[in-house]
C-alpha cells in the first residue's frame, strides 16, 4: 500500500509499505477513505516530536471503512464506516476511567507518532471499540474528518477549559485551524465578544466570516492596547492560546481580565515566562490540556444537526498519490491560504 513516511527532520516520502494486520484482538484494520494533515505533522517534520521516529507513517485524522476486526472487537464489523479519533483509548486504565483518554497508559496520542498513522491506504487502530465512532447515516465524511482532532481540540482545550459563558468576552490568539475550531465551538455558549488575533489578514478575514466579532492583527505590537480599549480596560474573561510560542502565551497573560481564564492549546517546544509578579492578585486560572476527544459523540450530534459546519475549514483536495503537493500547500498557508486539506485515497 502507499503511505507517507517520516524519514527524519525535514524528510518525508510516499513509499510502498506492507498493509497492516491485526496485532491484538482489540485491533481493527481501517481502509482510509479520507485523511488530512495537521500542524502537528509539521512539528514532527521539524524534528520537534522525539517520540516519532524515522520510518513512521504519519497522520492521526481520518475516516474510513472497517476492513478487518479483531476477535474482541464488538462494536464494529467489516464494511462499517468509521471516524478515527486522534486519541486511542483502552477504556479501562486509571486515566480512561477518568475520561482522560489522552493519557491512556497504553494509548493516548500514538497514531502517526509511536505507531503508524492514517496517511496511508490502511491503518491499524488499537482498541477499536473505544477509539472509533460509527459514521452516522447520511453524514458528510469530509466534515467528519474535522472531528478526528481539531474540533474536539478547540472545544475541549479552548472552550471548555476556558469556561466560555453566555455574555462573556473571549480572545483567541491564533487563527489557524485549531483557533478557528475554538471560534466555531465557542459560539455554542453565546459569548458577547470573540476577538480573533493573528498576524495573517487572510486568516482574520476567515475568522470574521466564522463569527468573530472583532479581528486584530498583532503585527504592529498594539494588540493589548486595542483589546483593552475594546473591553473598557478590563481585558477578556477567556484568553485562548492557539499558536504554541512564548510571545502568544505572554500576550494571553496581558489580555486576561481579573477572574478570567487562560486556556492553553498550543504545543510549546520552549520555556515560557509566567508573570506572577503581575498576575498573583488577579484571581485567574491557567489551564493546559492534551485533547481527550471525550466530546466527539456530542460534536457528531452537533455537526449532524448542522448547528456548525466544519467543512468551512476545508480549502484544498488532493489524492493520496499527490500527498507531497498537499504538504507543500499546507506548509505554505500564508501564500496558499490553506486551512485544512483533504486527502482522498
Ligand atoms: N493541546 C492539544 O491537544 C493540541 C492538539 C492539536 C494541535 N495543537 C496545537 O495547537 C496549535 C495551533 O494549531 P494549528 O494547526 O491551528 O496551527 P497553525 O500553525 O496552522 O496556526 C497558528 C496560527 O498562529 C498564527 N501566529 C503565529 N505567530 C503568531 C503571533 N506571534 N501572534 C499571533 N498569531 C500568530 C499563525 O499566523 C497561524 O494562523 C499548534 O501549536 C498545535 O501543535 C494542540
Ligand atoms: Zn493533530
Ligand atoms: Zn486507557
Amino acid at each position: 500500500m502507499k503511505a507517507l513516511v517520516y524519514l527524519g527532520p525535514g524528510k518525508k516520502a510516499l513509499e510502498d509499505r506492507q498493509k497492516p494486520d491485526i496485532a491484538a484482538p482489540t485491533d481493527a484494520i481501517v481502509k482510509i477513505t479520507k485523511t488530512t494533515i495537521c500542524g502537528t505533522d509539521l512539528h514532527i517534520l521539524k524534528g520537534d516530536v522525539p517520540t516519532c521516529q524515522p520510518g513512521r507513517i504519519l497522520g492521526h485524522e481520518g475516516v474510513g471503512i472497517i476492513d478487518k476486526a479483531g476477535s474482541a472487537v464488538a462494536a464494529f464489523k467489516p464494511g462499517d464506516r468509521v471516524l478515527i479519533s486522534c486519541i486511542s483509548a483502552c477504556g479501562k486504565c486509571v486515566y480512561c476511567r477518568k475520561l482522560m483518554y489522552s493519557h491512556c497508559t497504553t494509548g493516548g496520542w500514538i497514531l502517526g507518532n509511536s505507531i503508524d498513522g492514517t496517511q496511508a491506504e490502511y491503518v491499524r487502530i488499537p482498541y477499536a471499540d473505544t477509539s472509533l465512532y460509527r459514521v452516522p447515516d447520511g453524514a458528510d465524511e469530509e466534515a467528519l474528518v474535522m472531528l478526528s482532532d481539531i474540533l474536539p481540540t478547540g472545544f475541549e482545550c479552548g472552550v471548555l477549559n476556558g469556561k466560555v459563558q453566555p455574555g462573556s468576552t473571549v480572545a483567541i490568539v491564533g487563527a489557524g485551524p485549531i483557533g478557528l475550531a475554538a471560534l466555531l465551538t465557542a459560539q455554542f455558549y453565546s459569548p458577547a465578544e470573540i476577538i480573533m488575533i493573528d498576524l495573517d489578514d487572510n486568516r482574520l478575514e476567515v475568522a470574521k466570516r466564522f463569527g468573530a466579532t472583532a479581528a486584530v492583527n498583532s503585527a504592529d505590537g498594539k494588540a493589548v492596547e486595542k483589546i483593552m480599549k475594546a473591553t473598557g480596560e478590563r481585558g477578556v474573561d477567556t484568553a485562548i492560546e492557539a499558536v504554541g510560542i512564548p510571545a502568544t502565551f505572554e500576550l494571553c497573560q496581558r489580555l486576561v481580565a481579573p477572574g478570567g481564564t487562560i486556556a492553553n492549546i498550543g504545543v510549546h517546544g520552549t520555556k515560557v515566562d509566567l508573570h506572577l509578579e503581575n498576575l498573583w492578585d488577579r484571581n485567574i486560572t491557567i489551564t493546559t490540556r492534551l485533547v481527550d476527544t471525550v466530546s466527539t459523540p456530542m460534536l457528531l450530534n452537533v455537526v449532524g444537526s448542522k448547528r456548525i459546519d466544519p467543512k468551512l475549514l476545508i480549502t484544498h483536495h488532493f489524492k493520496l498519490d499527490h500527498i507531497l503537493d498537499a504538504y507543500e500547500t499546507f506548509g505554505h498557508a500564508a501564500t496558499t491560504r490553506a486551512l485544512k486539506v483533504i486527502i482522498e485515497t
